[in-house]
């Protein structure tokens, strides 16, 4: 059996929603310390929903195939629903990753918890920390 699915090798060879939204209303980045990779989401919100995101990622193809899915996965729904995306989903939704994998698609969970709560802090928005378990400085990431 191949080591990717053919989804993971599609959304790392044609990764969706690519680039930088220059007035971002929340932008995440997030660093896994371990192999120095670097994810970057960027939200535009509207109505509590997000209206585009946009990502770059600096890293392993798993990673970039995960910030594609992902990004797809959040575009057009509410921000609650984006903030209960977890990395198994993700990888679900890739039809899998290898086990030495999976902890790439945790940036990506990371890194949209991260734009979040950069929207929230920047519109004074109250929100529960718990919330974010993974932005106040766990042991992988940068934030
Ligand atoms: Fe670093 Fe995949 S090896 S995110």
């Amino acid at each position: 059996m191949a080591l990717y699915s053919e989804k993971v090798m599609d959304h790392f060879t044609h990764p969706r929603n690519v680039g930088v939204i220059e007035d971002a209303d929340g932008v995440g980045e997030v660093g896994n310390a371990k192999c120095g990779d670097i994810m970057k989401i960027y939200l535009k919100i509207k109505d509590d929903t997000i209206d585009d995101v946009k990502f770059e990622t600096f890293g392993c193809g798993s990673a970039i195939a995960s910030s594609s899915m992902a990004t797809e996965l959040i575009k057009g729904k509410p921000l609650s629903e984006a903030l209960e995306l977890t990395n198994r989903a993700v990888a679900e939704a890739l039809d899998g990753l290898p086990a030495h994998k999976m902890h790439c698609s945790v940036l990506a969970e990371e890194a949209i918890k991260a734009a979040v709560r950069d929207y929230y802090d920047k519109n004074g928005i109250a929100y529960d920390s718990e919330q974010f378990p993974d932005s106040d400085g766990c042991d992988h990431c940068s934030v």
